[in-house]
């Protein structure tokens, strides 16, 4: 039999980390856990607080070309059985778009849009009937946000895509939940530095939430947003037109 395995990016901080000890904890049928991020010693220190588990720190940096050609090798020569992947990693910044650094919006693109991509091009073919992902998108895809235009536009690449290939996967028994969360404290987004409209809205008990992400992932579903005030958001924005929203959404009086 192949080795079942778990793949989780962004696993040395904020939310990644979170479901990675979720999975290390309370997923045995998983052999082996593969934890991908750049810092080594906290994919390390993960690794050495579940001694009983088998865990492979991947210390790859998801915007380089030859990080993703190491993974599609490793992928190759192990042949697993990818159980659970969680497709995590993200990056944001804000502001006005005409002054952002370029650097910074072109690593937007690359890690929230082209590494997610290619991570599932890349794992789908190791996934089969019973496995599942987690997407992780945001609250962010749900109505265009002035001053944060690059995220929230790269959040809406993910929900569409998530969603397209849900449908493609859901035949063969593979499910792909998009996972739609508002605030998290996390090093993204710090509560105790967070200024205007977003440091006023609610924050998501993390340790509750990838268990729930993770349940309702594995049970088939199709996308999961915490909480009825987000939640109520997101049919609200279904309901208002764009032109309407942005004005609502706009994030300038927060920008020093
Ligand atoms: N925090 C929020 O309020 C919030 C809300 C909605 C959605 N989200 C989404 O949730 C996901 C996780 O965000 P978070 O809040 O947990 O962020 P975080 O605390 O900043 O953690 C980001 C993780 O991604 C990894 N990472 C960043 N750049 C990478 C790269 N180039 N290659 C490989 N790994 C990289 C980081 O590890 P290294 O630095 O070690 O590489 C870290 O493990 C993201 O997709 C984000 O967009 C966050």
């Amino acid at each position: 039999m192949t080795n079942q395995i778990a793949i989780i990016t962004g696993a040395s901080a904020g939310l990644g980390r979170v479901f990675s000890r979720k999975v290390l904890a309370n997923y045995p049928q998983v052999d082996e856990v593969w934890l991908i991020a750049r810092r080594k010693e906290r994919l390390e220190e993960l690794a050495a607080a579940f001694p009983q588990r088998v865990v492979r720190p991947l210390v790859l940096d998801l915007t380089q070309a030859s990080s993703l050609s190491a993974l599609e090798e490793l992928l190759a020569r192990e042949q697993p059985t990818v159980k659970i992947l969680i497709n995590n990693a993200g990056f944001e910044r804000e502001g006005l778009f005409r002054a952002m650094k370029p650097g910074a919006i072109q690593t937007i693109i690359s890690l929230n849009i082209t590494a997610m991509t290619m991570l599932n091009r890349l794992c789908l073919p190791y996934m089969a009937a019973g496995s599942f992902e987690i997407i992780t998108g945001s609250v962010s895809s749900f109505a265009p946000i002035p001053y944060q235009a690059v995220y929230s536009a790269s959040k809406v690449y993910t929900r569409f895509f998530a969603r397209a290939i849900r449908e493609e996967e859901r035949e063969r028994g593979v499910n792909v939940m998009l996972f739609a969360p508002g605030n998290m404290a996390t090093e993204m987004n710090n509560p105790a530095t967070a200024r205007g409209t977003i440091a006023k809205l609610p924050y998501l008990d993390l340790e509750k939430e990838t268990s729930r992400a993770l349940a309702k992932a594995a049970a088939g579903a199709a996308i999961y947003t915490p909480l009825a005030f987000y939640k109520t958001y997101r049919v609200l924005t279904k309901l208002v037109p764009n032109a309407w929203a942005v004005k609502f959404t706009n994030l300038k009086k927060g920008q020093a």
